[in-house]
C-alpha cells in the first residue's frame, strides 16, 4: 500500500536517493530541504523548523507513515554553504550549523512530526548518523544537546573552535543524535506509540558532501585513516538509501534504538570485538 513519507535533505545525496527509491515503489514523498523540495525550509533555526513541520503536516493531512531525518552538514567535509540563510540578523558560522542542523534540526523535525506518525497504522522513523560518532567528542556540546539547550550547545561549540578542536563538532552532533535516539526510542511517545526509531551510520559515501575530500590529497589521506573501509570501499548513496528504505518499511516491526553501521567494516576495524 502506498505510504506518505517525509524526508529531509531530499535535494541531494542520500536523501535524494531515498526519495527516488520511495517514489519508484509508489510512495508519496514530502521532501524537506533548503531548495528543490516540496517543503523549502531551513532546519538550522526555530522558524524554519516550525515551518517545515507545519508544511509537512499540511501536505500529509495530519497522518504520516514515515519520517527520515537525513539533512546534515559536515564541518570536516565542506566549506560554509552559501545557500543557507540565517533566521537571525547574524549569519551563522559553519560551526553553528553542525550543531543546529545535525542535532537540533533533526530532533525538531522528528518531535514535531511524531504526533502525525502516531496516527498512522504502521509508522516508522529513522535518522542518518555517522561512523564519526565513534570518534572523540566534546562532552559539553554533547551534554547541552541532550539537555535540549541549544544556546548552551552553541556556546560550548564556540569554545571548542576557540580551543582549536573544531573537528570534534561533527562527531559530537552525530553522537548526540544517536544518544537522543536511544533514549527516546523506548519511551511511551515512540515505542509506546508503535513507532520504531533507528539510525543508519554511514562510513564514507560518495555524495556532494564528501566530494571535496576526494579532491584534496591531505584530506583524502586523513579520511582513509579515520574511516578504514575494507569491505568494498566507499559506498554510493543508494546503499544507504536501501537500508533506510527497509528501516521505515512495515517489515521492520520490532527493531528500535539501533545504530546500524553501513561503513564497509570501519566500525569493527576501529572498535574491535570488545565493543560488544
Ligand atoms: P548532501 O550534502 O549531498 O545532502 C545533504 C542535504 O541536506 C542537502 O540537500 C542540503 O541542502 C540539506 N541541508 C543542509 N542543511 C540544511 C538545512 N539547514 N535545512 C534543510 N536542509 C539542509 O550530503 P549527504 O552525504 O547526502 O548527507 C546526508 C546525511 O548523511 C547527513 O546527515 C550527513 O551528515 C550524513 N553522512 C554522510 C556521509 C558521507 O560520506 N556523505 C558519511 C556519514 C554521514
Amino acid at each position: 500500500m502506498a505510504r506518505t513519507i517525509a524526508v529531509s535533505g531530499s535535494a541531494s545525496g542520500i536523501g535524494e536517493s531515498l526519495a527516488g527509491l520511495l517514489r519508484d515503489q509508489g510512495d508519496t514523498v514530502i521532501g524537506v530541504d533548503l531548495k528543490d523540495a516540496e517543503v523549502c525550509a531551513d532546519l538550522a533555526g526555530p522558524e524554519g523548523r516550525a515551518r517545515a513541520v507545519a508544511e509537512v503536516l499540511d501536505r500529509c493531512g495530519g497522518t504520516l507513515d514515515g519520517v527520515v531525518a537525513c539533512a546534515g552538514v559536515s564541518t570536516v567535509l565542506q566549506p560554509p554553504p552559501t545557500a543557507v540563510q540565517s533566521t537571525s540578523s547574524a549569519r551563522p558560522t559553519f560551526t553553528d550549523l553542525t550543531v543546529k542542523v545535525n542535532f537540533f534540526g533533526a530532533v525538531a523535525l522528528l518531535d514535531g512530526l511524531r504526533p502525525a506518525l502516531a496516527r498512522a497504522g504502521r509508522p516508522r522513523a529513522a535518522v542518518v548518523g555517522s561512523i564519526s560518532a565513534t570518534q572523540p567528542v566534546d562532552d559539553a556540546v554533547l551534554r547541552a544537546c541532550l539537555d535540549g539547550d541549544e544556546p548552551a550547545a552553541l556556546e560550548a561549540a564556540a569554545r571548542v573552535v576557540e580551543a582549536g578542536a573544531g573537528n570534534k563538532l561533527y562527531p559530537s552532533s552525530k553522537s548526540a543524535l544517536a544518544q537522543w535516539l536511544r533514549r527516546a526510542c523506548v519511551t511511551p511517545d515512540w515505542a509506546g506509540a508503535g513507532i520504531p526509531l533507528n539510525a543508519i551510520a554511514p562510513g564514507v559515501v560518495r555524495t556532494p558532501m564528501s566530494a571535496p575530500l576526494f579532491e584534496d590529497e591531505r584530506m583524502f589521506k586523513a579520511m582513509n585513516d579515520a574511516v578504514p573501509m575494507p569491505l568494498n570501499g566507499y559506498a554510493d548513496a543508494e546503499v544507504i538509501a536501501e537500508a533506510l528504505r527497509w528501516l521505515i518499511s512495515p517489515a521492520n516491526s520490532h527493531m528500535t534504538g539501533q545504530i546500524i553501521y553501513i561503513d564497509g567494516g570501519a566500525e569493527p576495524t576501529l572498535r574491535g570485538p570488545g565493543a560488544f
